[in-house]
């Protein structure tokens, strides 16, 4: 860097250097579980999960707090695909961590129970990504917001 930003400052007075990046964003509809449907401008690379932040509560993942997993290795982000339009396809990983739940392997050092079998239609929210106009997910579960809200009475 140059002494009091000059190059910065030139930069900028000639108009050139660093672009401004722009953010690309698709529609992805939402068919909620009381039967309604949201459809939100998602921003291109974001996953499911992410840009469920747009709904009036994001995808329930089964953590307190809500959010993703740190290996992606819960599987209880899953959705329902009804047009996998615009999405990235499935990994191996996000195959194995669906099959993991369905048959109760242990997830972060705790055993867990056998969860329902991943459904040719099934994806995990926080791996499929958007990359093109179209999607349309069938929500399982929202976020439960009194969850972490506690006793309002304090008893
Ligand atoms: S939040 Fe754990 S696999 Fe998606």
């Amino acid at each position: 860097m140059s002494r009091f930003g000059i190059r910065k400052r030139l930069r900028s007075a000639l108009g050139v250097g660093r672009r401004p990046v722009e953010i690309i964003r698709y529609p992805v509809t939402y068919v909620l579980p009381d039967g309604g449907e949201q459809t939100v401008q998602a921003e291109e690379y974001y996953s499911l999960l992410m840009a469920s932040q747009a709904l009036p509560a994001p995808i329930g993942t089964g953590r307190r707090a809500g959010g993703t997993c740190p290996d992606g290795g819960c599987a209880l982000c899953r959705v329902e695909i009804i047009d996998d339009s615009g999405l990235s396809v499935m990994t191996d990983s996000e195959r194995e961590s669906m099959q993991a739940l369905a048959e109760g392997k242990p997830h972060e050092g705790r055993n867990r129970e056998p969860g329902d079998q991943p459904t040719p239609t099934s994806r995990l929210a926080c791996y499929a990504k958007i990359r093109g106009p179209g999607a349309r997910v069938q929500v399982l579960e929202l976020f439960d917001y009194d969850s972490v809200r506690g006793d309002p009475d304090g008893t």
